[in-house]
């Protein structure tokens, strides 16, 4: 008789920004549990996220979400096979109290330790409701802090094909939503009243740069809009939010989508990805997904839940790394500026 194979459960957490996150993923690619405690609540009064405030956030509500992800998939630490955590990039408080947490959970319950770097867990989310989907593909991780081309060669494997050169596509989401008075996260609220105007209504520029056709740069962009709205401001002229925002978002998408096909025909590969909070934006999916098509891609997207930050991306890219081998020591630390593929 077959010998039925042990199932692998990786318990994972993740704290690099705003949301307290756990989870329990199954043989790499079923999520039995994914909790997530979002701040941005708190964080809203200010208009983006206090570091100070995350940091004391994530040590209050960490264990109670662990034990929510624990309760959910219905299993205990010592039927865990492994801990996962973010050790970067990202803010280094709100880090190290996933860390700390993973640290003595694992010593405690003598069970491996495996540390993730954020951006391999956005792409990783990808391989949650795509089973069919393995490596090569060519992935835009686009978020609040990032905005890269990401050739995935293997699992854990990865080589950046571009990258921004200044602000990442969420900031500017960020900072326009901000310009034009919608609050902090700006992206959702773009993405919703853009819904209602005309994106050909203002030209924003599309950058591009000479030597470096892959790379990005948005901060262009922002001051575009920031001058648009002075002017309007001087001249007394009424400000359409909603098509300022159509045309912000359109000029941005524009970029992403022209960029990542781009890419995807010079490197040769057949399977496109998105990934991150920006990857939920409705009308990005919608462009790439005819970009893709037009240009014989199979295109590949997270549900929102999994494109902005949450633990079950974490625990996906951290059962490709038990797999291999890989384990953390107890002297694992939070690198804020942790670099994609780096160990
Ligand atoms: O991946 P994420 O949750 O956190 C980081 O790792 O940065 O991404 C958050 C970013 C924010 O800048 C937010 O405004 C943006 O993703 N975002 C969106 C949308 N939802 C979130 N941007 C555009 N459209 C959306 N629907
Ligand atoms: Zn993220």
């Amino acid at each position: 008789m077959e010998q039925t194979k042990k199932d692998v459960r990786i318990l994972a957490i993740e704290t690099s920004c705003d949301e307290t996150a756990a989870a329990v993923i199954k043989n790499g690619r079923e999520v039995e549990s994914n909790v997530i405690y979002t701040q941005i609540q708190l964080h809203t009064v200010f208009g983006g996220v206090v570091p100070e405030i995350a940091s004391r956030k994530h040590i209050e509500k960490i264990n109670p979400v662990i034990e929510a992800a624990l309760r959910e998939a219905e299993v205990t630490l010592e039927e865990i096979d492994a801990i996962a955590v973010t050790y970067g990039p990202g803010l280094v408080g709100a880090l190290l109290v996933g860390v700390a947490e993973a640290k003595a959970l694992a010593y405690g319950a003598g069970k491996p330790l495996v540390g993730v770097h954020h951006i391999e867990g956005h792409i990783s989310a990808n391989y949650i409701e795509h089973r069919e989907l393995e490596p090569p593909f060519l992935c835009l991780v686009a978020s609040g802090g990032h905005s890269h081309l990401v050739l995935v060669k293997d699992y854990g494997e990865y080589e950046i094909v571009g990258r921004t050169r200044d602000d990442a596509a969420g900031e500017a989401f960020d900072k326009v939503a901000r310009a034009i008075g919608l609050g902090y996260p700006g992206g959702p609220k773009i993405d919703k009243l853009a819904k209602e105007g005309n994106k050909n209504a203002i030209t924003f520029p599309r950058a591009k740069i000479a030597d470096a056709p892959e790379d990005f740069s948005f901060s262009g962009l922002k001051s575009a809009v920031l001058n648009y709205l002075n002017q309007c401001e001087m001249k007394g002229t009424e400000i359409n939010r909603a098509d300022v925002a159509a045309s912000f978002q359109q000029a941005v998408i524009d970029v992403l989508t022209e960029h990542t096909i781009e890419a995807a025909k010079r490197l040769g590969v057949d399977r496109v990805a998105i990934a991150g909070g920006v990857a939920s934006n409705s009308s990005l999916r919608e462009q790439m997904k005819k970009a893709c098509m037009k240009s014989g891609f199979q295109f590949y997207h997270p549900s929102p839940v999994y494109c902005t930050d949450n633990a079950a991306m974490i625990g996906v890219a951290g059962y490709y790394e038990y797999k291999k081998g890989v384990r953390a020591g107890w002297d694992l630390n939070a690198v804020p500026n942790l670099k994609i593929g780096q160990r």
